[in-house]
């Protein structure tokens, strides 16, 4: 017999009880479904992973520093990565960053972790975006955060209700603790916050004495446009931390990111991280740290732009191809990243759309799964990285008769 779930009832901390299984993992399982085509991942590329070059690094890491590759790190990182990453700020954004404003973490998802960790006090208020990056919900959802929603349009979040959010709860004597932003290409909408609104967030962070987090991992990834100056480039006083990760530059695998922080804040996340996990893998950043100054890094990212720059147009064509006109679904043409971003009419619901879809052998996201308080029920994340070109295509076409078909039916009532 075993009784550790009746145990489990008394011993479980109040936080882990709040914990629950994501809904959208478990839907993620269905389209693993042989033959289907899946908008629904959020994965880079893997035929663009550089293996070849990667064999013959790890190779000439283990014989040149393996006994300090394998052995414990420093919880900051490897002071030759964080070098390098304090001059590729330099030379990619004209950041003057500070080797000590750095720190490396185990992926941009540990940065969340941690950011929750030092602010967030269970019942505190935090500013997101309706909808925003699932893995930030969950990581402020288990240190209870109250999430409180701004939404976004096309210019990216919404200011003058992050204004009016300020201004309500500070009215209450209530703290807003942080204002969570994907600027560039956000993921799940594609959409990216103009300058005019990222100065503006700034002086309400400036007005009201709240923290920024600048959560970049897309902002190298652009096809298009001219790059607008990242939040923590436009703060002069410090207000503003950002992070960045390899995942989508390199590939996921690596779980290597940094943390760009005022040096009060770093320090905070430092003593945070030591008792999670000690270090970031030195052997994992000795291997990053060899890639990039082989200059590597510089020549891969032109691959990934001009692949996904593909992909997106093929995405872009089809939708203007097979989505039925005048029905008045919409989506974003983003300028980089990996995925756009779908609105159906009102009439229509994403979530109910989604196992026929699997019947014909395509998923997507059901945007609601984005939004902390379940509202966007018309929409859904379409992801372009990783389905092929060919896949694209025939997927769309899949999605955009069912479409047709569900519309038909709506307006017979
Ligand atoms: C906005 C955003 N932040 C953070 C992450 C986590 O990335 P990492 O692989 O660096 O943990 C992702 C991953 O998709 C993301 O989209």
């Amino acid at each position: 017999m075993n009784y550790i779930p009746e145990i489990l009832q008394d011993l479980l901390s109040l936080t882990s009880k709040g914990l629950v299984r994501s809904e959208i993992r478990e839907l993620l399982k269905l389209t693993r479904k042989p033959g289907i085509i899946s908008f629904a991942g959020g994965l880079p590329f893997s035929g663009l992973f550089p293996i070849k070059e990667l064999k013959d690094i790890v190779n000439s890491v283990l014989d040149s520093e393996g006994e300090i590759a394998l052995q414990y790190g420093p919880t900051e990182g490897d002071s030759r990565l964080i070098d390098f990453l304090a001059g590729w700020m330099k030379e990619t954004e004209g950041a003057d960053v500070n080797k000590d404003n750095i720190l490396v973490v185990s992926g941009s998802q540990q940065a969340l972790d941690l950011i929750g960790k030092i602010f967030i006090d269970p019942g505190d208020p935090i500013i997101i975006g309706l909808p925003s990056y699932l893995g930030a919900i969950q990581a402020f959802k288990s240190f209870r955060a109250n999430m409180v929603g701004a939404r976004l349009d096309k210019q990216g979040i919404k200011v003058d209700t992050v204004a009016d959010i300020l201004r309500t709860y500070t009215a209450k004597g209530q703290k807003i603790k942080f204002i969570y932003v994907v600027p560039d290409f956000q993921n799940p909408s594609g959409v990216t916050i103009s300058l005019e609104r990222r100065e503006r967030l700034l002086e309400l962070c400036y007005e009201y004495e709240v923290v920024l987090v600048e959560d970049s991992p897309y902002r190298d990834l652009r096809f298009d446009g001219e790059p607008i100056p990242m939040i923590r480039t436009l703060d002069k006083k410090g207000y503003a931390f950002s992070l960045h990760t390899f995942s989508k530059l390199l590939f996921p695998g690596t779980r290597l990111g940094w943390i760009v922080a005022d040096k009060a804040i770093q320090e905070k996340l430092t003593m945070a991280k030591q008792p999670t996990d000690l270090c970031t893998s030195p052997l994992n950043q000795s291997i990053v740290y060899e890639f990039c100054r082989r200059g590597l890094l510089k020549s891969h990212i032109p691959r990934i732009i001009e692949l996904y720059r593909k992909k997106r147009d093929i995405m872009i064509k089809a939708l203007e191809e097979y989505m039925p006109e005048g029905s008045g679904i919409d989506w974003t043409n983003p300028e980089g990243g990996l995925f756009l971003w779908l609105t159906l009419p009102e009439s229509l619901d994403a979530g109910e759309l989604f196992p026929k879809a699997v019947e014909r052998n395509v998923a997507y996201v059901v945007g609601s799964a984005f939004h902390f308080d379940r509202s966007g029920h018309n929409t859904m994340r379409l992801n372009f990285s990783y389905p092929s070109e060919e896949q694209i295509e025939e997927g769309i076409k899949r999605l955009a008769n069912l479409i047709k078909q569900e519309l038909s039916q709506t307006s017979l009532f």
